[in-house]
Protein backbone atom coordinates (compact mmCIF):
# COMPACT_ATOMS: atom_id res chain seq x y z
CA UNK A 1 0.00 0.00 0.00
CA UNK A 2 2.60 2.61 0.91
CA UNK A 3 4.56 1.72 -2.72
CA UNK A 4 1.41 2.67 -4.39
CA UNK A 5 1.91 6.36 -2.28
CA UNK A 6 5.02 6.42 -2.80
CA UNK A 7 4.32 5.84 -7.01
CA UNK A 8 1.88 8.42 -6.80
CA UNK A 9 3.89 10.95 -5.36
CA UNK A 10 6.34 11.20 -8.01
CA UNK A 11 3.54 10.76 -10.82
CA UNK A 12 3.13 14.14 -12.18
CA UNK A 13 0.09 13.68 -14.87
CA UNK A 14 -0.45 16.90 -17.49
CA UNK A 15 -1.34 18.56 -20.46
CA UNK A 16 -0.24 21.53 -22.56
CA UNK A 17 -3.02 23.65 -23.72
CA UNK A 18 -2.98 27.03 -25.76
CA UNK A 19 -4.33 28.65 -28.48
CA UNK A 20 -3.30 26.61 -32.06
CA UNK A 21 -0.10 27.97 -33.37
CA UNK A 22 1.56 29.05 -29.87
CA UNK A 23 3.98 26.12 -30.05
CA UNK A 24 2.05 22.97 -28.12
CA UNK A 25 3.57 20.66 -30.77
CA UNK A 26 6.97 22.64 -30.56
CA UNK A 27 7.34 22.43 -26.90
CA UNK A 28 5.60 18.97 -26.68
CA UNK A 29 8.55 17.66 -28.30
CA UNK A 30 11.37 19.16 -26.65
CA UNK A 31 9.95 18.26 -23.43
CA UNK A 32 10.19 14.54 -24.74
CA UNK A 33 13.66 15.41 -26.45
CA UNK A 34 14.75 16.95 -22.88
CA UNK A 35 13.56 13.98 -20.92
CA UNK A 36 15.17 11.78 -23.62
CA UNK A 37 11.68 10.02 -24.53
CA UNK A 38 12.37 10.28 -27.68
CA UNK A 39 15.52 10.38 -29.90
CA UNK A 40 14.35 12.80 -33.00
CA UNK A 41 12.67 15.20 -32.33
CA UNK A 42 9.21 15.28 -34.48
CA UNK A 43 8.39 11.36 -33.58
CA UNK A 44 5.50 12.86 -31.59
CA UNK A 45 3.28 14.24 -33.79
CA UNK A 46 2.17 13.16 -37.25
CA UNK A 47 2.98 16.93 -39.26
CA UNK A 48 4.24 17.16 -42.42
CA UNK A 49 7.11 15.48 -43.36
CA UNK A 50 7.72 14.03 -39.65
CA UNK A 51 7.04 10.48 -38.43
CA UNK A 52 3.87 10.32 -36.78
CA UNK A 53 0.81 7.93 -35.56
CA UNK A 54 -0.30 5.27 -38.37
CA UNK A 55 -4.00 5.07 -38.66
CA UNK A 56 -7.00 5.62 -40.55
CA UNK A 57 -7.15 9.29 -39.45
CA UNK A 58 -3.70 9.84 -40.50
CA UNK A 59 -5.56 10.22 -43.93
CA UNK A 60 -7.57 13.23 -42.29
CA UNK A 61 -4.38 14.04 -40.69
CA UNK A 62 -2.11 14.65 -43.75
CA UNK A 63 -4.51 16.07 -45.36
CA UNK A 64 -4.98 19.03 -43.15
CA UNK A 65 -1.69 18.77 -41.46
CA UNK A 66 -3.38 18.01 -38.11
CA UNK A 67 -2.74 15.82 -35.47
CA UNK A 68 -6.18 13.89 -34.37
CA UNK A 69 -4.80 11.04 -31.95
CA UNK A 70 -4.74 11.97 -28.75
CA UNK A 71 -2.77 9.34 -25.90
CA UNK A 72 -0.20 9.93 -23.60
CA UNK A 73 3.70 10.51 -23.49
CA UNK A 74 5.89 9.01 -20.79
CA UNK A 75 8.61 9.93 -19.29
CA UNK A 76 11.04 9.92 -16.36
CA UNK A 77 13.11 13.18 -15.44
CA UNK A 78 14.85 13.58 -11.95
CA UNK A 79 12.98 10.70 -10.48
CA UNK A 80 9.52 11.61 -11.52
CA UNK A 81 7.49 9.83 -14.03
CA UNK A 82 5.47 12.07 -16.21
CA UNK A 83 2.62 11.68 -18.30
CA UNK A 84 2.14 14.34 -20.96
CA UNK A 85 -1.63 13.74 -21.93
CA UNK A 86 -2.10 14.98 -25.76
CA UNK A 87 -4.43 17.26 -26.45
CA UNK A 88 -5.80 17.43 -30.18
CA UNK A 89 -3.66 20.19 -31.81
CA UNK A 90 -5.78 21.65 -34.59
CA UNK A 91 -6.99 24.91 -35.66
CA UNK A 92 -10.54 23.51 -34.03
CA UNK A 93 -11.57 23.39 -30.59
CA UNK A 94 -13.07 19.68 -29.82
CA UNK A 95 -14.44 18.15 -26.95
CA UNK A 96 -11.64 16.18 -26.64
CA UNK A 97 -9.31 18.80 -25.14
CA UNK A 98 -11.85 19.57 -22.41
CA UNK A 99 -12.12 15.56 -21.65
CA UNK A 100 -8.18 15.36 -21.75
CA UNK A 101 -8.59 18.01 -19.36
CA UNK A 102 -10.10 15.37 -16.74
CA UNK A 103 -7.52 13.27 -16.94
CA UNK A 104 -4.65 15.80 -15.51
CA UNK A 105 -4.02 16.87 -12.79
CA UNK A 106 -2.26 20.01 -13.39
CA UNK A 107 -1.90 22.42 -17.11
CA UNK A 108 0.42 24.03 -18.93
CA UNK A 109 -0.60 26.89 -20.29
CA UNK A 110 1.44 28.73 -23.40
CA UNK A 111 0.89 32.31 -24.57
CA UNK A 112 2.82 33.43 -27.87
CA UNK A 113 4.57 36.07 -26.82
CA UNK A 114 3.81 38.48 -29.31
CA UNK A 115 -0.47 37.54 -29.04
CA UNK A 116 -1.08 36.79 -25.37
CA UNK A 117 -4.14 36.09 -24.52
CA UNK A 118 -6.11 34.30 -27.26
CA UNK A 119 -9.45 33.16 -27.40
CA UNK A 120 -9.01 29.53 -27.57
CA UNK A 121 -6.49 30.88 -24.61
CA UNK A 122 -9.52 32.46 -22.42
CA UNK A 123 -12.18 29.15 -23.05
CA UNK A 124 -8.99 27.29 -21.72
CA UNK A 125 -8.41 28.30 -18.86
CA UNK A 126 -12.21 28.48 -17.59
CA UNK A 127 -11.82 25.37 -18.00
CA UNK A 128 -9.14 25.02 -15.78
CA UNK A 129 -11.45 26.76 -13.03
CA UNK A 130 -14.14 25.27 -13.13
CA UNK A 131 -12.07 21.85 -13.25
CA UNK A 132 -9.98 23.16 -10.38
CA UNK A 133 -6.84 22.01 -12.33
CA UNK A 134 -3.57 24.43 -11.57
CA UNK A 135 -2.00 26.04 -14.46
CA UNK A 136 1.81 26.94 -15.20
CA UNK A 137 1.91 29.32 -17.45
CA UNK A 138 4.49 29.50 -20.17
CA UNK A 139 4.70 32.59 -22.13
CA UNK A 140 6.72 31.17 -25.73
CA UNK A 141 8.51 32.44 -28.96
CA UNK A 142 10.40 34.93 -26.52
CA UNK A 143 12.89 34.66 -28.97
CA UNK A 144 11.00 36.93 -31.29
CA UNK A 145 9.66 40.74 -30.78
CA UNK A 146 6.77 40.51 -29.24
CA UNK A 147 4.83 42.52 -26.06
CA UNK A 148 6.25 43.50 -22.92
CA UNK A 149 6.40 41.09 -19.64
CA UNK A 150 4.85 43.28 -17.21
CA UNK A 151 1.69 43.81 -19.77
CA UNK A 152 1.24 40.09 -20.36
CA UNK A 153 1.17 39.85 -17.20
CA UNK A 154 -1.28 42.36 -16.57
CA UNK A 155 -3.10 40.58 -19.14
CA UNK A 156 -3.17 37.42 -17.81
CA UNK A 157 -4.64 38.90 -14.70
CA UNK A 158 -7.18 40.99 -15.99
CA UNK A 159 -8.80 38.07 -18.29
CA UNK A 160 -8.48 35.65 -15.92
CA UNK A 161 -8.60 36.35 -12.35
CA UNK A 162 -5.80 34.56 -11.47
CA UNK A 163 -2.50 36.51 -9.96
CA UNK A 164 0.61 35.68 -12.06
CA UNK A 165 3.63 35.09 -10.27
CA UNK A 166 6.87 34.57 -11.79
CA UNK A 167 9.35 32.19 -11.47
CA UNK A 168 11.24 33.28 -14.37
CA UNK A 169 12.03 36.80 -15.92
CA UNK A 170 12.82 37.37 -19.45
CA UNK A 171 16.47 38.89 -19.65
CA UNK A 172 16.16 41.09 -23.28
CA UNK A 173 13.07 41.22 -24.98
CA UNK A 174 12.25 42.30 -28.49
CA UNK A 175 13.83 39.25 -30.02
CA UNK A 176 17.13 39.65 -28.33
CA UNK A 177 16.99 37.20 -25.53
CA UNK A 178 19.39 36.21 -23.32
CA UNK A 179 18.30 33.94 -20.88
CA UNK A 180 16.05 34.52 -17.40
CA UNK A 181 16.22 35.13 -14.15
CA UNK A 182 15.51 32.42 -11.74
CA UNK A 183 13.56 34.25 -8.97
CA UNK A 184 12.51 30.82 -7.24
CA UNK A 185 16.13 29.63 -7.40
CA UNK A 186 17.77 32.61 -7.42
CA UNK A 187 19.93 31.95 -10.39
CA UNK A 188 20.82 34.36 -13.49
CA UNK A 189 20.56 31.70 -17.04
CA UNK A 190 22.25 32.34 -19.79
CA UNK A 191 20.71 30.35 -22.75
CA UNK A 192 22.75 30.16 -25.85
CA UNK A 193 21.41 28.17 -29.02
CA UNK A 194 23.06 24.68 -29.81
CA UNK A 195 22.50 24.90 -33.77
CA UNK A 196 19.39 23.42 -35.64
CA UNK A 197 18.08 23.80 -32.07
CA UNK A 198 17.48 19.99 -32.02
CA UNK A 199 19.25 19.71 -28.92
CA UNK A 200 19.12 20.63 -25.43
CA UNK A 201 19.88 24.76 -25.52
CA UNK A 202 23.39 24.97 -23.32
CA UNK A 203 22.83 27.10 -20.41
CA UNK A 204 25.35 29.03 -18.21
CA UNK A 205 24.81 30.22 -15.04
CA UNK A 206 25.87 34.32 -14.79
CA UNK A 207 26.67 36.12 -11.28
CA UNK A 208 25.49 39.34 -10.85
CA UNK A 209 28.29 40.96 -12.33
CA UNK A 210 28.53 38.85 -14.47
CA UNK A 211 25.26 39.85 -16.03
CA UNK A 212 25.45 43.49 -15.55
CA UNK A 213 29.06 43.11 -17.60
CA UNK A 214 27.89 40.97 -20.28
CA UNK A 215 24.16 41.88 -20.17
CA UNK A 216 24.35 45.66 -19.39
CA UNK A 217 20.86 47.22 -20.31
CA UNK A 218 18.80 44.25 -20.63
CA UNK A 219 19.62 43.03 -17.22
CA UNK A 220 19.84 46.13 -15.52
CA UNK A 221 15.84 46.40 -17.23
CA UNK A 222 15.35 43.01 -16.28
CA UNK A 223 16.53 43.69 -12.01
CA UNK A 224 14.43 46.58 -12.30
CA UNK A 225 11.36 44.90 -12.53
CA UNK A 226 11.92 42.53 -10.46
CA UNK A 227 12.52 44.42 -8.24
CA UNK A 228 8.61 45.64 -8.96
CA UNK A 229 7.48 42.41 -9.18
CA UNK A 230 8.77 41.73 -5.52
CA UNK A 231 7.20 44.60 -4.12
CA UNK A 232 3.74 43.88 -5.62
CA UNK A 233 3.87 40.55 -3.90
CA UNK A 234 4.02 38.51 -7.19
CA UNK A 235 5.90 35.68 -5.69
CA UNK A 236 5.07 31.91 -5.65
CA UNK A 237 2.38 30.61 -3.58
CA UNK A 238 1.84 26.93 -3.73
CA UNK A 239 -1.30 27.35 -1.85
CA UNK A 240 -3.39 29.79 -4.42
CA UNK A 241 -1.69 27.87 -7.50
CA UNK A 242 -3.25 24.54 -6.03
CA UNK A 243 -6.52 26.24 -5.37
CA UNK A 244 -6.32 27.99 -8.83
CA UNK A 245 -5.67 31.61 -7.98
CA UNK A 246 -2.31 31.74 -9.14
CA UNK A 247 -0.19 30.43 -12.09
CA UNK A 248 2.94 30.64 -11.87
CA UNK A 249 5.15 32.18 -14.78
CA UNK A 250 7.78 30.80 -17.01
CA UNK A 251 9.34 32.69 -19.91
CA UNK A 252 10.83 31.11 -22.89
CA UNK A 253 11.26 29.68 -26.63
CA UNK A 254 10.35 25.77 -26.99
CA UNK A 255 11.36 26.14 -30.48
CA UNK A 256 15.13 26.94 -29.13
CA UNK A 257 15.17 24.30 -25.99
CA UNK A 258 15.13 27.86 -23.72
CA UNK A 259 13.28 27.39 -20.39
CA UNK A 260 12.10 23.85 -21.10
CA UNK A 261 14.62 22.30 -18.95
CA UNK A 262 13.31 24.84 -15.98
CA UNK A 263 9.62 24.14 -17.17
CA UNK A 264 10.16 20.57 -16.16
CA UNK A 265 11.76 21.48 -13.06
CA UNK A 266 8.81 23.15 -11.80
CA UNK A 267 6.93 20.27 -12.85
CA UNK A 268 8.70 18.17 -10.57
CA UNK A 269 9.21 21.06 -7.43
CA UNK A 270 5.60 22.10 -7.39
CA UNK A 271 2.91 20.58 -10.05
CA UNK A 272 0.79 17.91 -7.64
CA UNK A 273 0.91 14.82 -7.89
CA UNK A 274 -2.32 12.99 -7.83
CA UNK A 275 -4.99 13.40 -5.04
CA UNK A 276 -7.90 11.18 -4.47
CA UNK A 277 -10.44 11.85 -6.67
CA UNK A 278 -14.14 12.64 -5.44
CA UNK A 279 -16.89 9.61 -6.46
CA UNK A 280 -20.60 10.75 -7.23
CA UNK A 281 -21.22 10.97 -3.49
CA UNK A 282 -18.29 13.14 -3.52
CA UNK A 283 -15.96 10.94 -1.30
CA UNK A 284 -12.42 10.89 -2.21
CA UNK A 285 -11.45 7.34 -3.38
CA UNK A 286 -8.33 6.57 -1.56
CA UNK A 287 -4.92 6.64 -3.76
CA UNK A 288 -4.11 3.19 -1.86
CA UNK A 289 -7.88 1.74 -2.47
CA UNK A 290 -8.27 -0.93 -5.09
CA UNK A 291 -8.10 0.02 -8.70
CA UNK A 292 -10.06 2.76 -9.81
CA UNK A 293 -9.78 4.60 -12.96
CA UNK A 294 -11.79 7.24 -15.36
CA UNK A 295 -11.94 6.66 -19.48
CA UNK A 296 -11.36 9.97 -20.44
CA UNK A 297 -10.87 9.27 -24.05
CA UNK A 298 -12.25 6.68 -27.03
CA UNK A 299 -10.02 6.63 -30.03
CA UNK A 300 -11.69 4.31 -32.76
CA UNK A 301 -9.68 2.50 -35.53
CA UNK A 302 -6.48 3.80 -34.76
CA UNK A 303 -4.86 0.56 -36.27
CA UNK A 304 -6.47 0.01 -39.77
CA UNK A 305 -5.64 -3.76 -39.80
CA UNK A 306 -7.49 -4.31 -36.49
CA UNK A 307 -10.86 -2.35 -36.43
CA UNK A 308 -10.34 -2.03 -32.77
CA UNK A 309 -11.65 0.86 -30.18
CA UNK A 310 -8.56 2.23 -27.35
CA UNK A 311 -10.14 3.76 -24.38
CA UNK A 312 -7.51 5.93 -22.60
CA UNK A 313 -7.58 5.41 -18.98
CA UNK A 314 -6.28 7.55 -16.28
CA UNK A 315 -5.69 5.19 -13.47
CA UNK A 316 -7.26 6.93 -10.22
CA UNK A 317 -6.50 4.55 -7.56
CA UNK A 318 -4.53 1.50 -6.97
CA UNK A 319 -2.14 -0.61 -8.85
CA UNK A 320 -2.78 -1.84 -12.62
CA UNK A 321 -1.61 -5.06 -13.66
CA UNK A 322 -2.08 -6.50 -17.22
CA UNK A 323 -4.71 -8.99 -17.08
CA UNK A 324 -6.70 -7.84 -14.34
CA UNK A 325 -10.31 -8.21 -14.59
CA UNK A 326 -12.16 -5.14 -13.78
CA UNK A 327 -15.69 -4.04 -13.66
CA UNK A 328 -17.41 -1.98 -16.19
CA UNK A 329 -19.66 1.01 -13.72
CA UNK A 330 -22.27 1.79 -15.93
CA UNK A 331 -22.98 -1.76 -17.00
CA UNK A 332 -21.95 -3.64 -13.59
CA UNK A 333 -20.11 -6.11 -16.23
CA UNK A 334 -16.15 -7.53 -16.38
CA UNK A 335 -13.81 -5.85 -18.30
CA UNK A 336 -10.53 -7.64 -19.02
CA UNK A 337 -7.88 -5.90 -19.35
CA UNK A 338 -5.06 -8.36 -21.35
CA UNK A 339 -4.11 -5.77 -23.85
CA UNK A 340 -3.23 -2.52 -22.32
CA UNK A 341 -0.93 -0.16 -23.94
CA UNK A 342 0.63 3.03 -23.27
CA UNK A 343 0.21 4.77 -26.87
CA UNK A 344 2.13 7.52 -27.87
CA UNK A 345 2.41 8.60 -31.33
CA UNK A 346 3.52 5.50 -33.47
CA UNK A 347 4.57 3.91 -30.37
CA UNK A 348 2.76 0.87 -28.65
CA UNK A 349 4.41 -0.17 -25.54
CA UNK A 350 2.73 -3.09 -23.74
CA UNK A 351 2.36 -1.59 -19.91
CA UNK A 352 2.31 -4.20 -17.20
CA UNK A 353 1.88 -2.31 -14.18
CA UNK A 354 0.67 1.18 -13.63
CA UNK A 355 -0.16 3.47 -11.17
CA UNK A 356 -2.15 6.50 -10.13
CA UNK A 357 -1.26 9.30 -12.59
CA UNK A 358 -0.37 6.81 -15.00
CA UNK A 359 -2.58 6.49 -18.60
CA UNK A 360 -3.13 3.70 -20.00
CA UNK A 361 -4.58 2.78 -23.10
CA UNK A 362 -7.25 -0.28 -23.18
CA UNK A 363 -7.95 -2.17 -26.42
CA UNK A 364 -10.97 -3.84 -27.55
CA UNK A 365 -12.90 -1.21 -25.36
CA UNK A 366 -15.95 -0.96 -27.22
CA UNK A 367 -18.40 -0.92 -24.51
CA UNK A 368 -16.29 1.99 -22.89
CA UNK A 369 -17.35 5.47 -22.83
CA UNK A 370 -15.80 8.56 -21.85
CA UNK A 371 -16.28 8.89 -18.56
CA UNK A 372 -17.10 5.72 -17.64
CA UNK A 373 -15.67 4.14 -14.53
CA UNK A 374 -13.68 1.09 -14.65
CA UNK A 375 -12.77 -0.22 -10.75
CA UNK A 376 -11.49 -3.36 -9.04
CA UNK A 377 -12.68 -4.43 -5.17
CA UNK A 378 -14.58 -1.80 -3.97
CA UNK A 379 -17.50 -0.38 -6.30
CA UNK A 380 -16.85 3.10 -7.36
CA UNK A 381 -18.00 5.35 -9.69
CA UNK A 382 -16.75 9.03 -10.73
CA UNK A 383 -18.63 11.95 -11.92
CA UNK A 384 -19.34 11.94 -15.78
CA UNK A 385 -17.45 14.64 -17.70
CA UNK A 386 -19.55 17.37 -18.48
CA UNK A 387 -20.11 18.34 -22.07
CA UNK A 388 -18.70 21.91 -23.44
CA UNK A 389 -21.42 24.77 -24.89
CA UNK A 390 -21.60 23.91 -28.68
CA UNK A 391 -21.20 26.87 -30.87
CA UNK A 392 -21.33 24.56 -34.56
CA UNK A 393 -24.64 22.78 -35.51
CA UNK A 394 -25.71 21.09 -38.72
CA UNK A 395 -28.20 18.42 -39.49
CA UNK A 396 -26.92 15.07 -40.41
CA UNK A 397 -29.21 13.13 -42.84
CA UNK A 398 -28.61 9.63 -45.25
CA UNK A 399 -27.75 10.09 -48.53
CA UNK A 400 -29.40 6.53 -49.05
CA UNK A 401 -32.44 5.80 -47.63
CA UNK A 402 -32.17 2.15 -48.03
CA UNK A 403 -29.56 2.92 -45.01
CA UNK A 404 -31.12 5.14 -42.53
CA UNK A 405 -31.07 1.88 -40.25
CA UNK A 406 -27.35 2.08 -39.84
CA UNK A 407 -27.54 5.74 -40.13
CA UNK A 408 -29.46 5.47 -37.29
CA UNK A 409 -27.21 3.15 -35.60
CA UNK A 410 -24.58 4.89 -36.74
CA UNK A 411 -25.27 8.28 -35.16
CA UNK A 412 -26.39 6.51 -31.42
CA UNK A 413 -23.05 5.31 -31.48
CA UNK A 414 -21.26 8.44 -32.05
CA UNK A 415 -23.38 10.35 -29.65
CA UNK A 416 -22.69 7.99 -26.98
CA UNK A 417 -19.03 8.18 -27.72
CA UNK A 418 -19.72 12.00 -27.68
CA UNK A 419 -18.12 12.62 -30.58
CA UNK A 420 -20.79 15.49 -30.98
CA UNK A 421 -23.89 16.08 -29.05
CA UNK A 422 -27.04 14.87 -30.55
CA UNK A 423 -30.33 17.23 -31.05
CA UNK A 424 -33.82 16.63 -31.64
CA UNK A 425 -36.86 17.99 -31.83
CA UNK A 426 -40.63 17.55 -32.46
CA UNK A 427 -40.53 19.81 -35.38
CA UNK A 428 -38.18 18.32 -37.23
CA UNK A 429 -38.33 15.19 -36.66
CA UNK A 430 -35.98 11.69 -36.20
CA UNK A 431 -35.26 11.97 -39.94
CA UNK A 432 -32.44 14.27 -39.73
CA UNK A 433 -31.05 14.99 -36.60
CA UNK A 434 -29.32 18.20 -35.58
CA UNK A 435 -25.57 17.79 -34.30
CA UNK A 436 -24.14 20.39 -32.27
CA UNK A 437 -20.29 20.15 -31.93
CA UNK A 438 -17.82 22.70 -29.84
CA UNK A 439 -15.32 22.99 -32.95
CA UNK A 440 -16.34 22.19 -36.59
CA UNK A 441 -13.69 19.29 -37.19
CA UNK A 442 -16.16 17.05 -35.07
CA UNK A 443 -18.45 17.10 -38.07
CA UNK A 444 -15.90 15.94 -40.30
CA UNK A 445 -14.78 13.30 -37.78
CA UNK A 446 -18.76 12.23 -37.82
CA UNK A 447 -19.06 11.95 -41.53
CA UNK A 448 -15.44 9.84 -41.56
CA UNK A 449 -16.78 7.31 -39.56
CA UNK A 450 -20.25 7.45 -41.09
CA UNK A 451 -18.49 6.46 -44.12
CA UNK A 452 -16.19 4.57 -42.92
CA UNK A 453 -17.81 2.19 -40.14
CA UNK A 454 -21.15 2.27 -40.93
CA UNK A 455 -21.31 2.21 -44.87
CA UNK A 456 -23.52 5.00 -44.70
CA UNK A 457 -22.97 8.44 -46.87
CA UNK A 458 -24.37 11.38 -44.94
CA UNK A 459 -25.15 14.98 -46.41
CA UNK A 460 -24.58 18.07 -43.53
CA UNK A 461 -26.35 21.33 -43.64
CA UNK A 462 -24.86 23.99 -41.32
CA UNK A 463 -27.58 25.63 -39.34
CA UNK A 464 -27.17 29.12 -38.98
CA UNK A 465 -26.73 29.15 -35.15
CA UNK A 466 -23.98 30.36 -32.99
CA UNK A 467 -24.81 30.25 -29.51
CA UNK A 468 -26.60 27.58 -27.16
CA UNK A 469 -28.03 28.13 -23.84
CA UNK A 470 -29.58 25.37 -21.49
CA UNK A 471 -33.07 26.55 -20.47
CA UNK A 472 -36.12 24.71 -19.03
CA UNK A 473 -39.77 23.16 -19.85
CA UNK A 474 -41.31 26.54 -19.04
CA UNK A 475 -39.48 28.87 -21.33
CA UNK A 476 -39.12 26.51 -23.60
CA UNK A 477 -42.01 27.27 -25.55
CA UNK A 478 -42.14 30.91 -25.59
CA UNK A 479 -38.34 30.64 -26.96
CA UNK A 480 -39.43 27.92 -29.76
CA UNK A 481 -42.02 31.63 -30.79
CA UNK A 482 -39.12 33.69 -31.46
CA UNK A 483 -37.53 34.40 -34.15
CA UNK A 484 -33.59 33.41 -35.13
CA UNK A 485 -34.39 30.49 -32.09
CA UNK A 486 -34.99 27.05 -31.86
CA UNK A 487 -35.48 24.61 -28.91
CA UNK A 488 -33.89 20.87 -29.02
CA UNK A 489 -33.43 18.17 -26.37
CA UNK A 490 -30.08 16.67 -26.58
CA UNK A 491 -30.49 13.17 -25.93
CA UNK A 492 -27.82 11.81 -24.29
CA UNK A 493 -29.04 13.61 -21.00
CA UNK A 494 -32.46 15.27 -21.95
CA UNK A 495 -31.51 18.50 -21.41
CA UNK A 496 -33.19 21.96 -23.34
CA UNK A 497 -30.95 23.97 -25.43
CA UNK A 498 -32.30 26.59 -27.13
CA UNK A 499 -30.13 27.95 -29.69
CA UNK A 500 -29.65 31.33 -30.83
CA UNK A 501 -28.17 32.73 -33.85
CA UNK A 502 -25.99 35.15 -32.60
CA UNK A 503 -25.47 36.72 -29.10
CA UNK A 504 -27.22 40.30 -30.52
CA UNK A 505 -30.02 37.64 -31.14
CA UNK A 506 -30.12 36.64 -27.85
CA UNK A 507 -29.62 39.77 -25.83
CA UNK A 508 -32.91 40.90 -28.03
CA UNK A 509 -34.86 38.33 -26.61
CA UNK A 510 -33.69 38.53 -22.88
CA UNK A 511 -34.42 41.91 -23.05
CA UNK A 512 -38.19 41.19 -24.05
CA UNK A 513 -38.28 38.55 -21.69
CA UNK A 514 -36.38 38.88 -18.78
CA UNK A 515 -37.62 36.17 -16.65
CA UNK A 516 -37.05 33.36 -19.11
CA UNK A 517 -34.15 30.62 -18.36
CA UNK A 518 -31.26 31.07 -20.01
CA UNK A 519 -28.11 29.17 -18.68
CA UNK A 520 -24.48 29.55 -20.05
CA UNK A 521 -23.10 26.08 -20.57
CA UNK A 522 -19.34 25.42 -19.76
CA UNK A 523 -16.66 27.14 -20.99
CA UNK A 524 -19.18 29.42 -22.73
CA UNK A 525 -17.15 32.71 -22.35
CA UNK A 526 -19.66 35.13 -23.15
CA UNK A 527 -21.56 34.74 -19.79
P1 LIG B 1 0.77 24.43 -32.11
O1 LIG B 1 1.07 22.98 -31.93
O2 LIG B 1 0.42 25.12 -30.82
O3 LIG B 1 -0.22 24.73 -33.18
O4 LIG B 1 2.10 25.16 -32.57
P2 LIG B 1 3.44 24.59 -33.22
O5 LIG B 1 4.26 23.89 -32.23
O6 LIG B 1 3.11 23.88 -34.48
O7 LIG B 1 4.15 25.96 -33.53
C1 LIG B 1 3.59 26.92 -34.41
C2 LIG B 1 4.71 27.68 -35.09
O8 LIG B 1 5.43 28.41 -34.10
C3 LIG B 1 5.73 26.79 -35.77
O9 LIG B 1 6.22 27.47 -36.90
C4 LIG B 1 6.83 26.68 -34.75
O10 LIG B 1 8.08 26.39 -35.33
C5 LIG B 1 6.80 28.06 -34.15
N1 LIG B 1 7.35 28.11 -32.79
C6 LIG B 1 7.03 27.32 -31.73
N2 LIG B 1 7.74 27.67 -30.64
C7 LIG B 1 8.52 28.69 -31.01
C8 LIG B 1 9.50 29.49 -30.33
O11 LIG B 1 9.79 29.31 -29.15
N3 LIG B 1 10.09 30.47 -31.05
C9 LIG B 1 9.80 30.71 -32.36
N4 LIG B 1 10.44 31.69 -32.97
N5 LIG B 1 8.90 29.97 -33.03
C10 LIG B 1 8.27 28.98 -32.38
P3 LIG B 1 5.70 27.18 -38.35
O12 LIG B 1 6.55 27.97 -39.27
O13 LIG B 1 4.23 27.38 -38.43
O14 LIG B 1 5.89 25.65 -38.50
P4 LIG B 1 7.22 24.82 -38.79
O15 LIG B 1 7.23 24.69 -40.23
O16 LIG B 1 8.37 25.59 -38.23
O17 LIG B 1 6.99 23.53 -38.06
Amino acid sequence: MAAIIQEAARRRTFAVISHPDAGKSTMTEALALHASAITEAGAVHGKSGRRGVTSDWMEMEKARGISITSAALRFEYRGHMFNLVDTPGHADFSEDTYRVLAAVDCAVMLLDAAKGMEPQTLKLFEVCRHRKIPVITFVNKWDRPGREALELLDEIQERTGLKPTPITWPIGNGGFFHGVADRAADRIVRYTRTPGGATKAIETDLSAEQAQAELGEDWERAKDEIDLLSAIGSNHDQKTFEAHESTPVLFGAALSNFGVGRLLDAMVDIAPAPTPRPDVKDDPRPLDEAFSGLVFKVQANMDPSHRDRIAFVRICSGKFERGMVLTHAATARPFATKYAQSVFGQERATIDEAFPGDVVGLVNASALRPGDTLYDGLAVEFPKIPSFAPEHFSTARVRDSSRSKQFRKGIEQLDAEGVVQVLRSDVRGDQSPVLAAVGPMQFDVVKHRMAVEFNTEIAMDRLDFGIARLTDAESAPILARQRGVEVFTRTIDGALLALFTDEWRMRGVMREYPDLILNALLADTRG
